[in-house]
């Protein structure tokens, strides 16, 4: 596989998923469709696939990267549940939560993909095409999101090739990701701690618990991670940003900017398009990554931003788009 020069994109029936599901085991790197994003996958296992992946995406070897897996049963024998997260697993699992545990001393992945931590992250996605992938693969694949690092998350299988064409063997398309936001990722390492918000909205996570949760520094301070512990690493400031400078909370657009609306849109002749007009924030989180592209490739010098609100999904959504604003670092 990893001697094939293109990147194959293929519709992602069974005979599809049968040769990505090889490819992984040859070591070679197969972006699939989960529920939330693309993911970019190579064999947890593998070293030296992992740091093609890295290669690939341009990712700081720093960064961790999250183990995706069937089913509880396997990600038990990676890691070490306590109490809070048998809870949160049984809630949402398969679905867009990852949990970072404790790993197990005898926890396979390869220790390039943990960045030397002692934690994993794991998370079981409920897209039909991931499952299946995850069954006929047998084991933990690493899937950070498929995108060149520093870019936003890809939504389709377009996002993919756009970024990393040529760079991985295969594309598994199966059509625009339901969530379009990544996963929420929750730290069960003594109190849980919220690490990154994501299409498992907070409430319905501390409704589980009983509790709020912790926030992490990184939420809380927006700033480049001091003890990975307790932040997600990809969680610097920058991290989903577009070319375009990008300006939030605007009640109308200036001179040449594209617009980036929410629910009933101003009178606009420029480039315009709507996360949701209806203002339904689930609608917003599909279209969020795809639509900042889409100004991004307008070739608008800045993209204002209507004001989104921040209940449910509106948590995680703010998020990325504070990141798309953020300094370029
Ligand atoms: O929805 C998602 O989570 C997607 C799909 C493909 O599953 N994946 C994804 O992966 O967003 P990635 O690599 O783009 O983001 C994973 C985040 C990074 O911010 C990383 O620093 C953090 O998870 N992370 C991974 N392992 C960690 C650990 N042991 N402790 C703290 N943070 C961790
Ligand atoms: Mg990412």
């Amino acid at each position: 596989m990893t001697a094939e020069p293109g990147t194959r994109v293929l519709k992602a029936d069974s005979a599809a998923i049968e040769a990505a599901a090889s490819c992984l085991a040859a070591g070679g790197l197969v972006a699939f469709p989960t529920e939330t994003v693309y993911g970019l996958g190579a064999d947890a296992r593998h070293g030296e696939a992992i740091a093609r992946l890295y290669a690939a995406k341009g990712r700081p070897a720093f960064n961790p990267l999250i183990a995706h897996v069937a089913n509880i049963e396997a990600a038990r024998e990676l890691a070490q549940f306590d109490a809070d997260a048998e809870k949160l697993a049984a809630a949402f699992w398969p679905g867009p939560l990852t949990l970072v545990l404790l790993k197990r001393a005898d926890c396979p992945v390869a220790a390039l993909a943990l960045a030397g931590l002692d934690s994993v992250a794991l998370r079981v996605p409920s897209h039909p095409t991931a499952r299946a992938l995850l069954k006929a693969f047998n084991g933990p694949v690493v899937a950070p999101s498929a995108n060149r690092s520093g870019h936003v998350s890809p939504t389709s299988a377009a996002h993919v090739l756009a970024d990393l064409r040529g760079r991985i063997d295969l594309i598994l398309d199966d059509g625009p990701c339901p969530v379009g936001v990544e996963s929420t990722i929750v730290a069960c390492l003594g109190q849980p701690t919220l690490l990154r918000s994501g299409g498992l909205p907070r409430e319905k996570i501390e409704r589980v618990l009983g509790h709020a949760l912790a926030m992490s520094a990184a939420n809380e301070a927006d700033e480049a991670p001091q003890k990975l512990e307790v932040i997600a690493p990809g969680m610097l400031s920058s991290h989903y940003a577009p070319k375009a400078l990008v300006r939030l909370d605007a009640q109308e657009p200036r001179n040449g900017e594209a617009l980036l609306a929410f629910g009933p849109p101003p009178a606009y002749t420029g480039t315009m398009l709507n996360l949701s007009p209806r203002g339904d924030l689930i609608e917003a989180a599909t279209n969020l990554f795809s639509h900042l592209r889409a100004l991004d490739a307008s070739g608008a010098e800045a993209i204002a931003v209507m004001p989104v609100p921040h209940d449910g999904l509106g948590e995680a959504i703010n998020d990325r788009l504070a990141r798309a604003a953020a300094p370029k670092q």
